[in-house]
């Protein structure tokens, strides 16, 4: 077996809860509850879940965008957390990021040109030709043409800057690419368009993707394995065909009954799940998913189930598989 391209173990996230006058702590939000997982070289890993389970926090993590507050982030066998500031910079070379929203993250008053030269400067690349040619490369290798690069991001649609955002992660050769929820926020017809060129993009320069979504629909056909997560944990993980035709999760099978997928023969009965998300802030004792749970027993409410493989890649955090 080689060396994951990427390995997280225990990774943990708290933020803290100021209050009162004298603003103090007063307590603290776990979004990222101690999760584990690893993606290999050339792969794509599907995170989902729903609004706030953590899943923006996790990826963010992986660039050090947001420092970990416990736990270890392992790309070819070195720990990011260790690394100091400038030796983070340098690494942030190997993996990018591409955003939900385009026109967010793309600075409005720059042309796409400076948009997609910026990075070759934060990486060295000195020479202004080498750079110029670069960048016409880039906007090809994403659908565009060369004079796109005069534009402004305005003058672009929704599809097309998603385009420009996948350019700016790709201008200085990364291997991971984290790509948090970048079609959520595009029309569905244009959503096939920009996952096609992702998958094409990944297999012509070997690439390897932590693809976040909110939902499962999405993420099935680009992703090779797929983890869900709930309330800061990862609850399940598994190989995308055996997550979608044999959930072992109650809430995997909850998330899969509400949303209608082609060609998956696991369409069960609508399962409504009672009450809401529980907050971060004061997450419950045992299972995370306890609560809502159709399938709760009773060591549910006081013991955590344990994240372990019950069959060989597949994992679950569930009483029910002990
Ligand atoms: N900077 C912050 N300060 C305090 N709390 C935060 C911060 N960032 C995120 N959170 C909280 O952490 C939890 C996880 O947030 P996160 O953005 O990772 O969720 P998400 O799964 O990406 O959600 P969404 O699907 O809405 O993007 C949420 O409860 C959120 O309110
Ligand atoms: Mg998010």
């Amino acid at each position: 077996m080689t060396e994951p391209l990427l390995k997280v173990t225990n990774l943990k996230k708290s933020f803290p809860i100021h209050g009162g006058l004298l603003g103090r702590q007063v307590g603290e939000v776990k979004a990222v509850n101690d999760i584990s997982f690893f993606i290999n070289k050339g792969e794509t890993l599907g995170l989902v879940g729903e609004s706030g389970c953590g899943k923006s926090t996790t990826g963010r993590m992986l660039l050090r965008l947001l420092e970990p507050t416990e736990g270890q982030i392992f790309f070819e066998g070195q720990d990011l957390t260790k690394l100091s500031n400038s030796d983070m910079r340098k690494m942030r070379k190997e993996i990018q990021m591409v955003f939900q929203d385009p026109f967010a993250s793309l600075n409005p008053r720059h042309t796409v040109e400076k948009i997609l030269e910026e990075p070759l400067i934060v990486h060295g690349v000195k020479d202004k030709a080498a750079r110029k040619k670069r960048v016409k490369e880039l906007l090809e290798t994403v659908g565009l043409n060369s004079y796109h690069g005069k534009r402004y991001p305005h003058q672009f649609s929704g599809g097309q800057r998603q385009r420009i955002g996948i350019a700016r992660a790709l201008a200085v050769h990364p291997k991971l690419i984290v790509a948090d929820e970048p079609v959520s926020a595009l029309d569905v017809s244009i959503q096939a368009q920009v996952l096609n060129l992702m998958q094409d993009l990944q297999k012509e320069f070997g690439l390897t993707y932590l693809f976040i979504a909110h939902d499962l629909g999405v993420v099935r056909h680009i992703s090779d394995r797929v983890g869900v997560m709930y309330l800061g944990h990862i609850v399940e993980l598994a190989d995308s065909e055996t997550l979608y035709e044999s959930p072992k999760h109650p809430y995997t099978e909850a998330l899969l009954s509400a949303v209608p997928i082609p060609d998956v023969d696991y369409q069960k009965e609508r399962i409504i799940l009672q009450g809401d998300v529980p907050s971060p802030a004061n997450p419950p004792a045992g299972c995370p998913f306890h609560a809502r749970c159709p399938k709760v027993m009773e060591q549910c409410a006081s013991i955590r189930p344990e994240f372990k493989e019950v069959e060989p890649g597949h994992y679950a955090a569930c009483h029910l598989y002990e």
